[in-house]
């Protein structure tokens, strides 16, 4: 092998390697925040079900669980996130599926993707479809909701795809309410 090939192999390692290191850390800086913060023990993260006090989460703000190892989105939307997302036609979304584990071949419209019938409470993985980046949050993004900054993936304000190379909907997992303060992912 001469010199010149093992050069261009090294380099391609050494970007390779760069490449996946960006990617762990983008995650990770995502994730890892809110696991400090929630401190959770191993028996409690293994759990199949989790049930969310949601009752101190206030209009125009999110909270972000882990559940199964993933984080979940629970989102209080404003009036104005529910409208823009109401008002949406469905032939406007690249995904015409609901992806609501909950609601289980129904189209994409706001109503079928949110927990309630006003819509106040959107809960949905915080997993992009597209390569499972952690999408940003809090009105991120063209359409006021949520940001890929991966790979430049758009959602609206009810979780759906608009933009860029993410291929569906936010998943809506199974989910319930308990009581008006508590939600049961699982
Ligand atoms: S992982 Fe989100 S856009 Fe690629």
């Amino acid at each position: 092998m001469s010199h010149a090939s093992d050069n261009a192999g090294t380099r391609r390692d050494f970007l390779y390697v760069a490449t996946a290191a960006t990617g762990a850390v983008a995650t990770g800086a995502a994730v890892w925040p809110l696991v400090d913060q929630m401190n959770p023990s191993a028996d409690v993260l293994a759990l199949a079900a989790v049930e969310v006090a949601v009752g101190d989460v206030e209009v125009g703000t999110q909270i972000t669980v882990k559940w199964r190892g993933k984080p979940v989105f629970i989102r209080r939307r404003t009036d104005e996130e529910i409208e823009s997302a109401r008002a949406t036609a469905l032939k406007d979304l690249p995904d015409q599926d609901s992806r609501n584990a909950n609601a289980e071949g129904t189209d994409a419209s706001d109503q079928n993707r949110a927990m309630d019938e006003n819509g106040e409470w959107l809960v949905m993985m915080g997993v992009c479809t597209h390569l499972g980046c952690v999408p940003l949050g809090d009105g991120a993004g063209d359409f006021g909701g949520w940001f890929c900054p991966c790979h430049g993936s758009h959602y609206d304000t009810s979780g759906r795809i608009r933009r860029g190379p993410a291929p569906e909907n936010l998943p809506v997992p199974v989910a319930v309410f308990l009581d008006e303060e508590t939600i049961k992912l699982g």
